[in-house]
């Protein structure tokens, strides 16, 4: 299988130029100017922008969460990535408590096998740590290629660990050069302030928002750099959401320390006022809520300061009977969004057109930085000599809708239902092969492929 991408605008995180792309197998073997080669399949690329792969750092397929469980599941959730031009996603292992880490990595394995259209990674979820899980957390970096660690600061009960538990994890993960990832909200706080609204009969997706005000996650992120400024981990916080959060960052720079920051794209592109349409905000119900407009700005700015370094989208579906759950209580109705689908073309259409940030950067956060912070890089999130051949081919200029009644998802909701968007992901090549053209997916289940990744010890 041989592909030649001719007169494309190529775009990296360093450089942008027209050139050509020719692809043998599965990898990126040639770029340059007017390349000749006899190949089976030539692609036109004039006028088209040409990006790597993107990474979706962080989703949540076929999950059980709050009673229930996500509703895109291996297949329904990596195809939908591909029609948005989401090549690799890494999802999360929930370990339950009590139990150890492999049973829940043999789970997920059954989950994703013969199932994964686009290619995919674990993260793997520590929710309950002691001696015997240390020694599991070395076995997974050096046996299983599964480096990052997520922890809770809340949901207490049945996700969240103490601090106790997360500086001894830090440390274990430290040594064999593994990287801590955190939901960073203060979960006491947020559990008091939901009881108290609850009491009072605050019942609507409104008391949801107002349960966790951002100083819940302006002091678990401060905490969270502080424990990993004391062991001296790697850490990477997840679906940063508002400006205290971003200050605690900020702050933990004049120290000297690097620690990596991911927003997510509900973060930049919408916000809090849909609090205030009665039930029907239970489409946006999710941890973090959605914030203010002042946080938005604050994130934009992070992302070009180089405070924040990837932008994901938290996926984490639910079927609008599955939010009903919580018609009389907000604290009923599962957290999470559809989002997988639209993550690469809402910050292309909502970023780089409106100047907010470069064709570079959109490639830094979308792709490149969470191949190198999770340790996939040069081999995904980047166009070189080498690399996968993970390529998308964008066209810049078509404008389209979202809508429930397109997507790929597997939800009849969007959180975005009318909304216009300019940039569409036009081709997309998976490991050399064509995944998606002319809006059809040519790959089937099981061509998605597990992502084993390196440890890292050094900064990106
Ligand atoms: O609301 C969310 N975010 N649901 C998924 C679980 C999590 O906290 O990431
Ligand atoms: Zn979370
Ligand atoms: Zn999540």
């Amino acid at each position: 299988m041989s592909i030649l991408i001719k007169n494309g605008h190529i775009v990296t995180a360093s450089e942008d130029f027209i050139a050509d792309i020719y692809i043998e197998g599965e990898k990126i073997k040639a770029i340059g100017k007017n390349l000749s080669y006899d190949v089976a399949t030539t692609i036109d690329a004039t006028d088209k922008l040409i990006f790597p792969g993107g990474i979706d750092p962080h989703v949540h397929l076929d999950m059980p969460f709050m009673g229930t469980y996500s509703s895109d599941n291996y297949e329904t959730g990596t195809l939908a990535a591909l029609f948005g031009g989401t090549t690799t996603v890494i999802d999360f292992i929930l370990q339950t408590q009590g139990d150890t880490l492999h049973n829940a990595l043999k789970t997920w394995k059954k989950k994703a096998k013969g199932n994964a259209i686009g290619d995919y990674s674990y993260h793997m979820a520590v929710t309950d740590f002691n001696n015997d899980v240390a020694k599991e957390v070395v076995q997974f970096i050096e046996e299983e290629g599964i480096t990052s660690f997520k922890t809770f600061m809340a949901y207490k009960g049945a996700l969240m660990i103490d601090d106790g538990q997360m500086v001894q994890l830090m440390k274990v993960v430290k040594k064999h050069g593994g990287i801590v990832t955190v939901h960073a909200t203060n979960g006491d706080m947020i559990d008091s302030l939901v009881s108290k609204n609850r009491e009072a009969g605050n019942l609507s997706p409104l008391y949801h928002y107002l349960s966790q005000p951002e100083v819940t996650e302006a002091e678990a992120s401060a905490r969270f750099l502080d424990m990993l400024h004391y062991t001296g981990c790697r850490g990477y916080i997840v679906h940063m959401t508002c400006e205290g959060a971003l200050n605690a960052v900020r702050k933990a720079t004049l120290r000297n320390q690097k620690a990596y920051v991911e927003t997510c794209t509900q973060y930049l592109v919408l916000d809090a006022s849909l609090y205030e349409k009665g039930f029907e905000a239970a489409k946006w119900v999710m941890s973090p809520p959605l914030r203010e407009k002042k946080d938005q700005n604050a994130l934009w700015s992070g992302i070009n300061q180089g405070l924040i370094q990837t932008v994901g989208t938290d996926h984490c579906p639910f079927l609008w009977e599955q939010k009903e759950m919580g018609k009389d209580d907000f604290s009923k109705i599962p957290n999470g969004h559809p989002a997988i689908e639209h993550r690469m073309e809402l910050l292309y259409s909502e970023g780089v057109r409106t100047g907010k940030i470069s064709l570079s950067k959109f490639v830094e956060v979308s792709a490149t930085n969470a191949a190198k912070i999770f340790g996939m890089y040069p081999q995904k999130g980047t166009l070189a000599i080498g690399s996968d051949a993970d390529i998308i081919i964008f066209d810049p200029n078509k404008q389209h809708t979202i809508s429930a009644t397109t997507h790929h998802m597997n939800c009849d909701y969007s959180g975005y239902e009318g909304k216009e968007i300019i940039g569409k992901t036009e081709t997309v090549l998976l490991r050399g092969k064509i995944a998606i053209a002319d809006d059809s997916c040519l790959l089937t289940s099981g061509d998605g492929k597990f992502v084993k990744r390196k440890a890292v010890t050094e900064n990106i």
